[in-house]
């Protein structure tokens, strides 16, 4: 029997069954980060998932690393992101929204008034960014002082706020792909000699405080982590990440967290293995998945919910086609990011 379509609880979630969308940034928010009415079709027309989890979301305009991203900050965003919401929930399902402070992955054209992307050191990613005006450099962040840390903290504490106050069941902290938590946590990225560098229990000092912040906005079982150790990308590096991950693992509390997100992508050591003995809470699983292998690491019990990217971005219908085997749509690269409907809310569903 089919192990994907058992219902289970993340948390003080209830999920009707295991398959969770993945947060994927789309791009076609407007340039002050609000939603238009495609984003309530897109997010409506995947509600079968047991769990929605949005696309990245900056707390602040400070933390926007993307053209057309959306935020959670102005009253403008809010309503935009509530009728989403809504939608999803008049459609019988779930939703978390994903917070996206992408630090140094930025630029001073995305961000208000011109300023510099900030970061835990001024060190330059290598690499260059879109922009408004086509692709840039990327330049060297500015570091951040010590008030700036807290004032960045409370910014989540906000939008965990405003994204319960508009609905969403939850939130997630985006702590992978080589953004501002991760660039804290990785020696690579981080030379701060405060608090918040050095030590491994000093690089995990930031990504562990903004968890804390969300949890007491939130409450116990509502606040997600996604991480993804040894992901090369974003130019992000860390001297020894199995000690560094292992650390932050045991360091959070199961007890107050909805689940631990983990997706890997072609890490040479099996985190799985490393990190989940070390979290007594659920544990979900992305990253290349296929519906076969999905099943067969729940029935291994190895996770508790299984995260599908790309095939739900294609297949809004993706659970009734895992559940009647059916073929899926391709992906289409070409419109992951683009503007307008095309490749967004136009993939076809099952004929009934
Ligand atoms: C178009 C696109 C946008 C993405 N944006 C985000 C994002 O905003 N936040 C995030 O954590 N991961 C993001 N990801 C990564 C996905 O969440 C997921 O980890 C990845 O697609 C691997 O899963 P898959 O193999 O099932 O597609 C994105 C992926 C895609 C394809």
């Amino acid at each position: 029997m089919s192990k994907i379509f058992t219902p289970t609880r993340l948390g003080r979630i209830e999920i009707a069954n295991r398959l969770v969308m993945a947060p994927m940034t789309r791009s076609r928010a407007d340039d002050d980060g609000v939603q238009g009415d495609l984003a309530v079709t897109y997010y409506a027309q995947r509600a079968g998932a047991g769990l929605v989890i949005s696309e990245g979301v900056f707390p602040t305009f400070g933390g926007k690393g993307y053209v057309h991203t959306p935020g959670i900050e102005t009253e403008a965003q809010l309503e935009a992101w509530k009728a989403a919401v809504d939608a999803v929930h008049d459609a019988g399902g779930r939703i978390f929204m994903q917070l996206m402070h992408t630090g140094r992955i930025s630029h001073p054209l995305l961000l208000p008034n011109g300023e510099l992307p900030v970061a835990p050191s001024a060190i330059p990613p290598k690499g260059q960014t879109w922009t408004s005006e086509g692709q840039k450099d990327f330049v060297t962040p500015r570091e951040l002082s010590l008030a700036e840390i807290k004032h960045t903290i409370q910014s989540y504490r906000v939008a965990t706020r405003n994204a319960l106050a508009v609905g969403f069941d939850g939130v997630e902290l985006h702590g992978a792909s080589g953004y501002l938590p991760e660039q804290f946590l990785s020696s690579g990225t981080n030379q701060r000699t405060d608090d918040y560098g050095g030590s491994v229990a000093n690089r995990a000092r930031f990504m562990l405080d903004v968890l804390t912040a969300m949890i007491e906005e939130a409450g116990p079982g509502r606040v997600g982590l996604k991480i993804s150790p040894e992901m090369n990308f974003n130019d992000i590096s860390d001297a020894n990440p199995q000690e560094t991950y292992s650390y932050l693992v045991e360091h959070l509390k199961a007890s107050d967290m909805a689940y631990l997100h983990v997706a890997l992508f072609g890490a040479a050591v099996d985190y799985h293995e490393l990190l989940r003995p070390r979290f007594a809470g659920s544990y979900i699983i992305g990253g290349g998945l296929t519906q076969a292998s999905a099943e067969e690491l729940l029935k291994e019990g190895k996770a508790d919910a299984v995260v599908f990217g790309t095939a739900f971005l294609a297949n809004p219908d993706l659970p009734e086609r895992f559940r009647r085997n059916a073929p899926l749509n391709e992906p289409d690269r070409s419109t992951f990011y683009a503007p307008g409907a095309k490749g967004y809310i136009d993939y076809p569903t099952l004929a009934a």
